[in-house]
């Protein structure tokens, strides 16, 4: 049903919303909804056809910041439809102080976009204090070249290469885990945080997942346990990632 309302939508003969799929992890209980989008098909009237509004700062960006934005927030909208239709019915995911989504009261959530794909994740706060997702192309091997030694340590890299992934198959997944630690947290700590301050410390590549390890300082700092699990998709030319969980009741 949806890909069909979906695709109606067609801007000057190419629609701008592909295929939309949307389902809830088994061993989440998160909401996920992916679509494609095109961004050759965008024009600004589309944002009031899929009933989303234009924050002033995207009307003032490039068309094809206003195409992702769209897709992220059309997303966003399906996903909360998908967690209560009635009640977030009408709802705008709005922009925060850092570029974090503002997610209406009793829900926690997160967004990414590649190029064509657009991907939200969503859950009832009573359930989940963080969450945080992150989908991203296989980073070229010249780009890793560049940007290893501030993505991880070399530490990090073995561990991941130890169990038989490529240069590249490392380096992005290790880069989209610690980006879903990112956006998972933020909301907690607003506290713009860098790849330094997480360490990938266990790969279970059978269960596909990362564990990721704050410093004991920015833990400390912030009054949070050290470990958290990314649970990881791997694709043949992207990789998603998702941290979430909820942190645990203070010790009396
Ligand atoms: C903010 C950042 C994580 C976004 O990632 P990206 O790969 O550029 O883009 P993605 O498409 O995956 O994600 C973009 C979405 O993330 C969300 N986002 C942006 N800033 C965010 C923040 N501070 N907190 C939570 N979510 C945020 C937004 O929804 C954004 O899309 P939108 O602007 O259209 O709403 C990235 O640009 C960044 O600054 N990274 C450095 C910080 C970091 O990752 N540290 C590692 C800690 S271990």
């Amino acid at each position: 049903m949806r890909d069909a309302a979906a695709k109606k939508m067609s801007v000057n003969e190419r629609p701008f919303v592909g295929t939309v799929h949307s389902e809830t992890d088994a061993r989440t209980g998160v909401r996920h909804v992916r679509c494609e989008f095109d961004s050759a098909g965008y024009q600004a009237t589309l944002y009031a056809e899929l009933g989303i509004a234009m924050p002033e700062a995207i009307a003032r960006s490039v068309p094809k910041r206003q195409a992702e934005f769209l897709a992220g927030r059309y997303v966003a909208r399906l996903a909360l439809q998908d967690l209560a239709p009635a009640r977030y019915r009408d709802v705008q995911v709005g922009i925060g102080e850092q570029r974090n989504p503002l997610w209406p009261d009793g829900v926690v959530g997160s967004i990414s976009h590649m190029d064509r794909v657009a991907v939200c994740a969503v859950n009832h706060r009573v359930d989940m204090d963080y969450l945080g997702i992150d989908v991203e192309a296989l980073i070229p091997a010249r780009v890793c070249r560049e940007i290893a030694t501030i993505v991880a340590t070399r530490q990090e890299r073995e561990l991941l290469s130890n169990q038989g992934l490529s240069e590249r198959v490392a380096l992005t997944l290790i880069f989209s885990a610690k980006e879903s630690l990112f956006k998972a947290l933020y909301p907690s700590v607003r506290d713009y945080f860098g790849f330094e301050v997480a360490e990938a410390v266990e790969l279970r590549l059978e269960e596909q997942t990362l564990v990721l390890r704050l410093t004991e300082h920015f833990a400390a700092k912030h009054g949070l346990t050290r470990d958290y699990v990314c649970q990881f998709t791997l694709g043949e030319k992207w990789i998603q990632s998702v941290t979430c969980g909820k942190f645990p009741e203070p010790v009396c």
